[in-house]
């Protein structure tokens, strides 16, 4: 049986990550401070095999007592996206940053580090990006990320990391700021969709497939670690356009190309995810499906606003 410490288990990733390596019949502790409650972690967290810690990546003693139970840490806590990381970017550079520093200082050379790293490292590509393109991260966000994987490959040896396209999909914390799940928001409670930059081709991956990866590197360790791969699929890059497109198959709504407002990351390029697929590793949720599954939860998602009378 492994032992699996999750930091940020209880976010958007980590609650479909969890029960899939509870399932394996791995043992999970859970270290996550928090921020959007623990609610994401209720419908498992009575598994024998799990285990809850609130704590933060920031306090280095606490997160130290965690990392020595385990064998293996996957490492997803932080502040995500750069509109968050802009929001204070000295907590962005505490937890993403620090909190890296903090979680490579307490581990050992043989434990296993999975990473989750974002495809924003790169910044502007012209062209096809794979592993090799040269990062250039434009944003607090992609700094932090580029920032932590330097950390982890100075100071450890037993790594693999990944550079995730855009995720979508249903969790059971949701979140509505991904693009296709805001796209769709838009379109099922607004009745249209404002699209800024629509030519601009982009990469997605559905949150199982991301998810599925983690317990894909555990059975293929020794072919991967010390390695990063871009993690998503040929049939996932599309230009936001083409996402609207999808989206009007299934919800009537006026789609609004609008001058003003840029992508700060400049991702505007097809990535290439041969790499990964040499292993075996496919994505299985198509955009299309990942759409018709939100269409069919996003009416029930609705913003409160405490000051209207409605809605
Ligand atoms: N969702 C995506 O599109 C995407 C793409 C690429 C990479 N990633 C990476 O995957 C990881 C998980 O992303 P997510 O989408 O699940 O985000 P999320 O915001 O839903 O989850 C982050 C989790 O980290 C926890 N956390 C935040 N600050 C913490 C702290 N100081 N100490 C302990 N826990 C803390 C939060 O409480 C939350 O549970 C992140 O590292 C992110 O950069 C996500």
């Amino acid at each position: 049986m492994e032992k699996i410490l999750v930091t940020g288990g209880a976010g958007y990733k980590g609650s479909i990550l969890i029960p899939m390596l509870l399932d394996r019949g791995d043992k999970v502790i859970c270290y996550d401070n928090f921020l959007f409650g623990p609610s994401p972690l209720l419908h498992f967290v009575t598994h024998p095999n799990f285990e809850v810690v609130e704590g933060d990546v920031r306090d280095v003693n606490k997160l130290s007592v965690q990392v020595r139970k385990a064998d293996t840490i996957i490492h997803l806590a932080g502040i995500v996206g750069f509109p968050a990381c802009a929001s204070d970017p000295d907590r962005a550079n505490t937890v993403n940053v620090n909190g890296s520093l903090n979680l490579a200082m307490s581990m050992s050379k043989l434990q296993r580090l999975l990473y989750a790293s974002t495809g924003s490292v790169y910044g502007s590509v012209n062209g096809t990006c794979t592993e090799e393109s040269e990062t250039g991260p434009l944003t607090i966000y992609g700094k932090n990320k580029l920032e932590s994987e330097r950390i982890f490959i100075d100071r450890l040896d037993n790594w693999v990391m990944f550079r995730f396209a855009t995720v979508f999909g249903i969790s059971p914390r949701l979140r509505a700021d991904l693009l296709i799940n805001d796209f769709v928001h838009q379109a099922i409670h607004n009745k249209q969709i404002v699209m800024y930059e629509g030519h601009h081709r982009r990469t997605f991956v559905h949150i199982k497939d991301c998810a599925s990866v983690y317990p894909f590197a555990l059975d293929h360790w020794d072919e991967m670690r010390g390695e990063i791969y871009n993690v998503g699929d040929d049939r996932g890059n599309y230009t936001k356009k083409e996402v609207a497109d999808q989206i009007l198959k299934h919800v009537d709504y006026y789609l609004h190309e609008a001058d003003i407002g840029e992508d700060l990351d400049k991702r505007d390029y097809t990535v290439n995810y041969e790499k990964i697929h040499k292993l075996g590793y496919e994505a299985e949720v198509s955009v299309e499906e990942g759409v018709k599954e939100l269409v069919k939860v996003m009416s029930f998602v609705r913003y409160h606003n405490p000051w209207r009378n409605h809605g």
